[in-house]
């Protein structure tokens, strides 16, 4: 045995007897599993439900900014392959975190109505994750720095998402690096692994967007469309606004050049 593979060897060897891996201590499963406490008292047959879809969601959110941070440095690098290869992994995820709202689907109003009570004041609308990835992807609007000063200081995951270009500049200037314009990429042909790439973050635009649209669909399916959120906002009415953001504009305007010449 080499010193390198006996040193690598020894680092990942259990220390002692019962220090062996297992599949529960390596994903932490007793801590996970202890994470998930209704509020209700007695405890409501649905928050289970409520609960675990809000956690995995967050979960999902924090891979999407792991894998939103590598998109970004592949950008600075001015890699465009592996920046695609980047964003079908994102546009993954994303669908993912989507599909996973239907669970929700299944929870009737009048259930819901008999724990919600217990969620106070909590709302989807403090998810720290949730603005880190809007900053991160691109929003900068003054509406949007209003939303994330109503719950106190910005938290630093978000500042520092903040802090980044957004994804339509690096976007820019990877165009700019290749000595090529948008309504370029999709003329030549060429040009390809750039229109595909345009194509992908175009995705994650619309794969987020249809986020926004199906949540607003399920608040009105169990809230109704004219029941505040307990986050204090005027629930689906305000987060109908949301629906039509975007993060990539010149990714949408660049078509309609093919067509009002
Ligand atoms: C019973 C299901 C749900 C209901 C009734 C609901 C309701 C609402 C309402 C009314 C708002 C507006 C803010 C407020 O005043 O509270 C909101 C915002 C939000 N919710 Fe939900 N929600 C549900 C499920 C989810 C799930 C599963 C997630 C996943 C994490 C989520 C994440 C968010 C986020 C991120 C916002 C902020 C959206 C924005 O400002 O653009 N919600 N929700």
């Amino acid at each position: 045995m080499t010193n390198q593979k006996r040193k690598r060897a020894s680092s990942t060897a259990p220390k002692k007897a019962g220090d062996e891996l297992t599949y529960s201590s390596y994903l932490a499963l007793d801590e996970l599993l202890r994470l998930q406490r209704p509020r209700s008292e007695p405890e409501h047959p649905d928050e289970l439900l409520f609960i675990i879809v809000h956690q995995a969601s967050e979960l999902w959110f924090k891979l999407i900014l792991h894998e939103l941070e590598g998109l970004i440095a592949l950008l600075e690098a001015r890699d465009t392959l592996g920046a695609l290869t980047s964003v079908r992994r994102v546009n993954a995820l994303v669908h993912i975190v989507t599909g996973q709202l239907s669970a929700l689907e299944t929870l009737p109003p009048q259930r819901f109505a008999q724990f919600r009570g217990y969620l106070g004041t909590s709302s989807g609308s403090q998810s720290v994750q949730f603005r880190a990835i809007e900053a991160m992807s691109g929003m900068r609007d003054e509406h949007f720095l209003q939303v994330l000063k109503q719950h106190g200081e910005i938290s630093s995951l978000v500042e520092q998402a903040l802090a980044k270009p957004t994804l339509q500049q690096l976007f820019d200037d990877l165009l700019e690096a290749h000595d090529v314009t948008l309504e370029q990429i999709y003329a030549e042909p060429h040009q390809r692994p750039l229109q595909m790439l345009a194509e992908g973050l175009l995705e994650y635009e619309q794969g987020f967007a249809m986020w926004r649209f199906l949540h607003v669909q399920l608040v009105e399916r169990i809230i109704g469309p004219a029941t505040s959120g307990t986050g204090g906002t005027l629930g689906s009415k305000y987060l109908q606004t949301t629906i039509s953001q975007r993060f990539f504009p010149k990714l949408w305007e660049v078509r309609s050049k093919f067509f009002n010449g």
